[in-house]
Protein backbone atom coordinates (compact mmCIF):
# COMPACT_ATOMS: atom_id res chain seq x y z
CA UNK A 1 0.00 0.00 0.00
CA UNK A 2 0.90 3.69 -0.72
CA UNK A 3 0.34 6.22 1.77
CA UNK A 4 -0.11 9.87 0.15
CA UNK A 5 -0.25 12.70 2.42
CA UNK A 6 -1.99 15.55 1.22
CA UNK A 7 -3.99 13.61 -1.08
CA UNK A 8 -6.93 16.33 -1.31
CA UNK A 9 -4.46 18.45 -2.68
CA UNK A 10 -3.61 19.35 -6.80
CA UNK A 11 -0.57 17.05 -6.80
CA UNK A 12 -1.78 14.55 -4.30
CA UNK A 13 -5.04 14.28 -6.20
CA UNK A 14 -3.64 13.60 -9.35
CA UNK A 15 -0.92 11.09 -7.90
CA UNK A 16 -3.73 9.70 -5.97
CA UNK A 17 -5.42 8.75 -9.30
CA UNK A 18 -2.35 7.44 -11.12
CA UNK A 19 -1.60 4.73 -8.66
CA UNK A 20 -5.53 3.66 -7.71
CA UNK A 21 -6.29 3.71 -11.81
CA UNK A 22 -3.00 1.43 -11.70
CA UNK A 23 -4.87 -0.83 -9.40
CA UNK A 24 -2.91 -0.30 -5.72
CA UNK A 25 -3.54 0.45 -2.87
CA UNK A 26 -3.78 3.68 -1.77
CA UNK A 27 -3.72 5.18 1.57
CA UNK A 28 -4.71 9.08 1.38
CA UNK A 29 -3.91 11.43 4.33
CA UNK A 30 -4.90 14.99 4.21
CA UNK A 31 -6.28 17.61 6.97
CA UNK A 32 -8.35 19.89 3.80
CA UNK A 33 -7.24 23.16 5.13
CA UNK A 34 -8.40 26.21 3.92
CA UNK A 35 -5.37 28.19 2.45
CA UNK A 36 -7.36 27.85 -0.78
CA UNK A 37 -10.92 27.18 -1.45
CA UNK A 38 -11.77 24.10 0.33
CA UNK A 39 -14.23 23.18 -2.51
CA UNK A 40 -11.41 22.29 -4.66
CA UNK A 41 -10.03 19.98 -2.02
CA UNK A 42 -13.92 18.21 -1.57
CA UNK A 43 -14.36 17.95 -5.34
CA UNK A 44 -10.64 16.17 -5.56
CA UNK A 45 -11.27 13.66 -2.65
CA UNK A 46 -15.06 12.97 -4.13
CA UNK A 47 -13.21 11.13 -6.99
CA UNK A 48 -10.71 9.37 -5.10
CA UNK A 49 -13.57 8.26 -2.94
CA UNK A 50 -14.93 6.38 -6.19
CA UNK A 51 -11.80 3.91 -5.84
CA UNK A 52 -13.08 0.53 -3.81
CA UNK A 53 -8.44 0.41 -3.66
CA UNK A 54 -8.80 4.04 -1.92
CA UNK A 55 -9.11 4.82 1.95
CA UNK A 56 -9.08 8.18 3.52
CA UNK A 57 -8.53 9.73 6.66
CA UNK A 58 -8.85 13.47 7.53
CA UNK A 59 -5.80 13.61 9.45
CA UNK A 60 -3.70 16.86 10.88
CA UNK A 61 -0.06 15.95 10.90
CA UNK A 62 0.97 18.70 13.15
CA UNK A 63 -0.71 16.55 15.76
CA UNK A 64 1.24 13.10 16.27
CA UNK A 65 -1.84 12.38 18.12
CA UNK A 66 -3.79 12.33 14.86
CA UNK A 67 -1.57 9.73 13.20
CA UNK A 68 -2.89 6.81 15.82
CA UNK A 69 -5.43 5.66 13.66
CA UNK A 70 -3.18 4.68 10.70
CA UNK A 71 -1.94 2.31 13.27
CA UNK A 72 -3.57 -0.72 12.58
CA UNK A 73 -2.51 -0.09 8.92
CA UNK A 74 1.20 0.74 9.53
CA UNK A 75 2.71 -2.50 8.36
CA UNK A 76 0.66 -2.50 4.89
CA UNK A 77 2.19 0.37 4.11
CA UNK A 78 5.41 0.17 1.61
CA UNK A 79 5.97 3.75 0.62
CA UNK A 80 4.89 7.18 1.94
CA UNK A 81 4.79 9.53 -0.95
CA UNK A 82 4.60 13.51 1.29
CA UNK A 83 3.08 15.88 -0.20
CA UNK A 84 0.74 17.27 2.65
CA UNK A 85 2.25 20.83 3.47
CA UNK A 86 2.15 24.53 3.04
CA UNK A 87 2.67 25.74 -0.10
CA UNK A 88 3.10 28.94 -1.75
CA UNK A 89 5.87 31.96 -1.31
CA UNK A 90 4.07 34.37 -1.07
CA UNK A 91 1.96 33.35 1.82
CA UNK A 92 5.45 32.72 3.45
CA UNK A 93 5.47 36.79 4.25
CA UNK A 94 1.59 36.66 5.46
CA UNK A 95 1.88 33.50 7.87
CA UNK A 96 5.19 32.48 8.36
CA UNK A 97 4.81 30.05 11.39
CA UNK A 98 2.15 28.42 9.19
CA UNK A 99 5.27 27.04 7.21
CA UNK A 100 6.85 26.11 10.97
CA UNK A 101 3.88 24.12 11.98
CA UNK A 102 2.78 22.13 8.49
CA UNK A 103 5.89 21.65 6.63
CA UNK A 104 8.88 20.91 9.44
CA UNK A 105 6.37 19.88 12.53
CA UNK A 106 4.47 17.85 10.31
CA UNK A 107 6.81 16.09 8.67
CA UNK A 108 8.89 15.32 12.40
CA UNK A 109 5.56 13.90 13.18
CA UNK A 110 4.96 11.68 9.93
CA UNK A 111 8.97 10.18 10.85
CA UNK A 112 8.76 9.48 14.04
CA UNK A 113 5.36 7.58 13.10
CA UNK A 114 7.51 5.42 10.84
CA UNK A 115 11.00 5.20 12.23
CA UNK A 116 11.97 1.61 12.94
CA UNK A 117 9.47 0.32 10.56
CA UNK A 118 10.65 -2.34 8.59
CA UNK A 119 8.21 -2.95 5.80
CA UNK A 120 8.02 0.45 4.88
CA UNK A 121 10.87 0.60 1.74
CA UNK A 122 10.82 4.49 1.04
CA UNK A 123 9.62 7.88 1.76
CA UNK A 124 9.52 10.58 -0.71
CA UNK A 125 8.78 13.80 -0.17
CA UNK A 126 8.02 17.33 -1.98
CA UNK A 127 11.15 19.63 -1.51
CA UNK A 128 10.60 22.94 -3.89
CA UNK A 129 12.97 24.65 -6.57
CA UNK A 130 12.58 28.00 -3.85
CA UNK A 131 15.62 26.29 -1.95
CA UNK A 132 18.26 27.63 -4.72
CA UNK A 133 17.46 31.45 -3.97
CA UNK A 134 18.27 33.26 -7.02
CA UNK A 135 21.23 30.55 -7.55
CA UNK A 136 20.56 27.96 -10.24
CA UNK A 137 23.42 25.52 -8.61
CA UNK A 138 24.35 23.87 -6.47
CA UNK A 139 24.69 26.30 -3.68
CA UNK A 140 21.70 27.06 -2.38
CA UNK A 141 20.53 30.17 -0.54
CA UNK A 142 16.51 30.36 0.09
CA UNK A 143 14.99 33.76 0.34
CA UNK A 144 11.93 33.00 2.16
CA UNK A 145 10.37 30.94 5.04
CA UNK A 146 9.04 28.66 2.55
CA UNK A 147 12.44 27.79 1.03
CA UNK A 148 13.79 27.62 4.05
CA UNK A 149 10.98 25.48 5.47
CA UNK A 150 11.10 22.99 2.69
CA UNK A 151 15.15 22.70 2.78
CA UNK A 152 14.94 21.89 6.45
CA UNK A 153 13.02 18.88 5.51
CA UNK A 154 15.96 17.87 3.40
CA UNK A 155 17.86 18.28 6.35
CA UNK A 156 15.38 16.40 8.58
CA UNK A 157 15.47 13.72 6.07
CA UNK A 158 19.56 13.41 6.46
CA UNK A 159 19.02 12.87 10.05
CA UNK A 160 16.43 10.44 10.15
CA UNK A 161 18.35 8.16 7.02
CA UNK A 162 21.55 8.14 9.60
CA UNK A 163 20.57 7.24 12.82
CA UNK A 164 16.96 4.80 11.40
CA UNK A 165 18.41 3.44 8.44
CA UNK A 166 15.84 4.96 6.28
CA UNK A 167 15.50 5.66 2.61
CA UNK A 168 14.49 8.94 1.76
CA UNK A 169 14.61 10.84 -2.14
CA UNK A 170 13.24 14.41 -1.63
CA UNK A 171 11.73 16.25 -4.64
CA UNK A 172 12.21 19.61 -5.44
CA UNK A 173 9.50 20.37 -7.97
CA UNK A 174 9.44 23.16 -10.17
CA UNK A 175 6.09 25.33 -10.88
CA UNK A 176 3.60 22.73 -11.51
CA UNK A 177 0.49 23.36 -13.62
CA UNK A 178 -2.62 21.17 -15.52
CA UNK A 179 -6.11 20.24 -14.41
CA UNK A 180 -7.11 20.46 -11.13
CA UNK A 181 -4.76 23.11 -10.51
CA UNK A 182 -4.16 25.01 -7.45
CA UNK A 183 -6.10 28.63 -7.83
CA UNK A 184 -3.30 30.67 -6.24
CA UNK A 185 -0.64 29.93 -8.95
CA UNK A 186 -0.04 31.87 -11.66
CA UNK A 187 -1.69 29.69 -15.01
CA UNK A 188 -5.26 29.40 -12.65
CA UNK A 189 -5.05 32.75 -12.11
CA UNK A 190 -4.05 34.67 -15.53
CA UNK A 191 -7.08 32.24 -17.03
CA UNK A 192 -9.41 32.50 -14.56
CA UNK A 193 -8.99 36.37 -14.56
CA UNK A 194 -8.58 37.06 -18.28
CA UNK A 195 -11.95 35.01 -18.87
CA UNK A 196 -13.69 36.99 -16.76
CA UNK A 197 -12.25 39.93 -18.45
CA UNK A 198 -10.65 41.34 -15.35
CA UNK A 199 -7.10 42.64 -15.72
CA UNK A 200 -4.17 40.61 -15.12
CA UNK A 201 -1.37 41.36 -12.66
CA UNK A 202 2.38 40.26 -13.14
CA UNK A 203 5.03 40.85 -10.85
CA UNK A 204 8.38 41.77 -11.54
CA UNK A 205 7.57 43.31 -14.74
CA UNK A 206 7.33 40.04 -16.53
CA UNK A 207 10.73 39.03 -16.72
CA UNK A 208 10.89 35.86 -14.76
CA UNK A 209 11.96 32.79 -16.02
CA UNK A 210 9.99 29.72 -14.62
CA UNK A 211 10.71 25.98 -15.31
CA UNK A 212 6.55 25.20 -15.68
CA UNK A 213 6.55 21.74 -15.68
CA UNK A 214 3.07 19.90 -16.44
CA UNK A 215 1.45 17.49 -14.42
CA UNK A 216 1.15 14.66 -15.67
CA UNK A 217 4.99 15.01 -16.59
CA UNK A 218 5.36 15.26 -12.37
CA UNK A 219 3.48 12.31 -12.02
CA UNK A 220 5.35 10.19 -14.47
CA UNK A 221 8.84 11.41 -12.80
CA UNK A 222 7.36 10.70 -9.17
CA UNK A 223 6.93 7.09 -10.18
CA UNK A 224 10.57 6.63 -11.87
CA UNK A 225 11.48 7.64 -8.37
CA UNK A 226 9.28 5.13 -6.81
CA UNK A 227 10.56 2.49 -8.95
CA UNK A 228 14.39 3.56 -8.14
CA UNK A 229 13.69 3.02 -4.36
CA UNK A 230 12.33 -0.45 -4.82
CA UNK A 231 15.14 -1.65 -7.44
CA UNK A 232 17.92 -0.09 -5.04
CA UNK A 233 18.74 -2.67 -2.32
CA UNK A 234 20.62 -0.29 -0.19
CA UNK A 235 18.11 0.24 2.73
CA UNK A 236 19.86 3.81 4.29
CA UNK A 237 19.81 6.25 1.19
CA UNK A 238 19.32 10.11 1.11
CA UNK A 239 18.73 11.99 -2.58
CA UNK A 240 17.90 14.84 -3.69
CA UNK A 241 16.39 14.90 -7.43
CA UNK A 242 14.67 18.14 -9.40
CA UNK A 243 11.58 17.35 -11.04
CA UNK A 244 11.11 20.33 -13.06
CA UNK A 245 10.86 20.41 -17.12
CA UNK A 246 14.49 21.68 -18.12
CA UNK A 247 13.04 24.80 -20.11
CA UNK A 248 12.84 27.80 -18.43
CA UNK A 249 10.19 29.42 -20.01
CA UNK A 250 10.03 33.78 -20.21
CA UNK A 251 6.60 34.92 -18.70
CA UNK A 252 6.05 37.22 -21.32
CA UNK A 253 5.95 34.66 -23.58
CA UNK A 254 3.69 32.49 -21.21
CA UNK A 255 0.84 35.52 -21.77
CA UNK A 256 1.54 35.77 -25.27
CA UNK A 257 1.00 31.80 -25.28
CA UNK A 258 -2.38 32.34 -23.05
CA UNK A 259 -3.70 34.99 -25.25
CA UNK A 260 -3.01 32.81 -28.41
CA UNK A 261 -4.78 29.94 -27.27
CA UNK A 262 -7.86 32.48 -25.38
CA UNK A 263 -7.67 34.82 -28.74
CA UNK A 264 -8.09 37.66 -26.39
CA UNK A 265 -7.07 40.70 -25.77
CA UNK A 266 -5.64 40.57 -22.23
CA UNK A 267 -5.62 43.75 -19.50
CA UNK A 268 -1.74 43.74 -18.04
CA UNK A 269 -0.65 45.99 -14.82
CA UNK A 270 3.25 45.11 -14.02
CA UNK A 271 4.29 45.27 -10.73
CA UNK A 272 7.60 45.15 -9.34
CA UNK A 273 9.44 42.04 -7.82
CA UNK A 274 7.87 40.46 -4.74
CA UNK A 275 9.66 39.53 -1.59
CA UNK A 276 10.77 35.82 -1.91
CA UNK A 277 10.06 35.93 -5.77
CA UNK A 278 13.71 34.72 -7.77
CA UNK A 279 14.15 36.19 -10.98
CA UNK A 280 14.71 32.56 -12.44
CA UNK A 281 14.05 28.43 -11.83
CA UNK A 282 15.86 26.43 -14.11
CA UNK A 283 15.32 22.57 -13.71
CA UNK A 284 18.62 21.04 -14.39
CA UNK A 285 17.59 17.47 -15.34
CA UNK A 286 20.91 15.70 -16.25
CA UNK A 287 21.89 12.67 -13.35
CA UNK A 288 17.86 12.51 -13.17
CA UNK A 289 17.82 11.41 -16.71
CA UNK A 290 20.33 9.24 -16.92
CA UNK A 291 20.23 7.86 -13.68
CA UNK A 292 16.45 6.96 -13.71
CA UNK A 293 14.95 8.08 -17.44
CA UNK A 294 13.00 11.49 -15.85
CA UNK A 295 10.63 12.40 -19.15
CA UNK A 296 8.82 15.71 -19.93
CA UNK A 297 6.23 15.19 -22.87
CA UNK A 298 3.93 18.13 -22.51
CA UNK A 299 5.73 21.41 -23.96
CA UNK A 300 3.80 24.64 -22.20
CA UNK A 301 1.51 25.11 -25.00
CA UNK A 302 0.09 21.78 -25.44
CA UNK A 303 -0.38 22.01 -21.77
CA UNK A 304 -1.75 25.35 -21.75
CA UNK A 305 -4.52 23.66 -24.09
CA UNK A 306 -5.27 20.45 -21.58
CA UNK A 307 -5.53 23.00 -18.83
CA UNK A 308 -7.89 25.30 -20.57
CA UNK A 309 -9.81 22.29 -21.73
CA UNK A 310 -10.18 21.24 -17.94
CA UNK A 311 -11.16 24.64 -17.28
CA UNK A 312 -13.52 25.38 -19.87
CA UNK A 313 -15.77 22.46 -18.24
CA UNK A 314 -15.49 23.35 -14.50
CA UNK A 315 -16.74 27.13 -15.15
N1 LIG B 1 2.49 22.96 -7.05
C1 LIG B 1 3.74 23.38 -7.20
O1 LIG B 1 4.09 24.06 -8.16
C2 LIG B 1 4.80 22.99 -6.19
C3 LIG B 1 6.13 23.38 -6.44
C4 LIG B 1 7.11 23.02 -5.52
C5 LIG B 1 6.77 22.29 -4.39
N2 LIG B 1 5.47 21.93 -4.17
C6 LIG B 1 5.16 21.18 -2.95
O2 LIG B 1 4.47 20.00 -3.31
C7 LIG B 1 3.50 19.68 -2.31
C8 LIG B 1 2.12 19.56 -2.95
O3 LIG B 1 1.81 20.79 -3.58
P1 LIG B 1 0.36 21.13 -4.16
O4 LIG B 1 0.54 22.12 -5.24
O5 LIG B 1 -0.36 19.87 -4.41
O6 LIG B 1 -0.26 21.90 -2.89
P2 LIG B 1 -1.74 21.80 -2.25
O7 LIG B 1 -1.82 22.93 -1.28
O8 LIG B 1 -2.76 21.72 -3.33
O9 LIG B 1 -1.70 20.41 -1.48
C9 LIG B 1 -1.20 20.25 -0.17
C10 LIG B 1 -2.23 19.47 0.63
O10 LIG B 1 -1.71 19.24 1.95
C11 LIG B 1 -2.74 19.40 2.89
N3 LIG B 1 -2.11 19.75 4.18
C12 LIG B 1 -1.48 20.91 4.50
N4 LIG B 1 -1.06 20.87 5.79
C13 LIG B 1 -1.43 19.64 6.28
C14 LIG B 1 -1.29 19.02 7.56
N5 LIG B 1 -0.73 19.65 8.59
N6 LIG B 1 -1.79 17.76 7.72
C15 LIG B 1 -2.41 17.12 6.69
N7 LIG B 1 -2.59 17.67 5.46
C16 LIG B 1 -2.10 18.93 5.26
C17 LIG B 1 -3.60 20.53 2.35
O11 LIG B 1 -4.93 20.48 2.84
C18 LIG B 1 -3.54 20.26 0.83
O12 LIG B 1 -4.65 19.50 0.40
C19 LIG B 1 3.59 20.77 -1.26
O13 LIG B 1 4.42 20.31 -0.22
C20 LIG B 1 4.25 21.92 -2.00
O14 LIG B 1 4.97 22.77 -1.13
C21 LIG B 1 4.49 22.26 -5.05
Amino acid sequence: MILITGCAGFIGYHLSSFYLKKGFKVMGLDNLNDYYDINFKRKRLSILKKFKNFIFFKTDLRNKHSLKKLKKHKKKIKYVIHLAGQAGVRYSFINPISYVENNITAYINLLEFFKNEKSLVSILYASSSSIYGENLQEQNTPISVYAVSKKTLEEISKVYCEIYKMKFVGMRFFTVYGPNGRPDMSVYKFFDRILSNKKIYVYNNGNHYRSFTYITDIIYNIDKVLKFTNKTVKIKDCKVFNIGNPKSIYLKNLIKLIKKILNKKIKITYLGKQKGDVYKTKATNVNESRLMGFKYKVDLENGLIKFYEWFKNEK
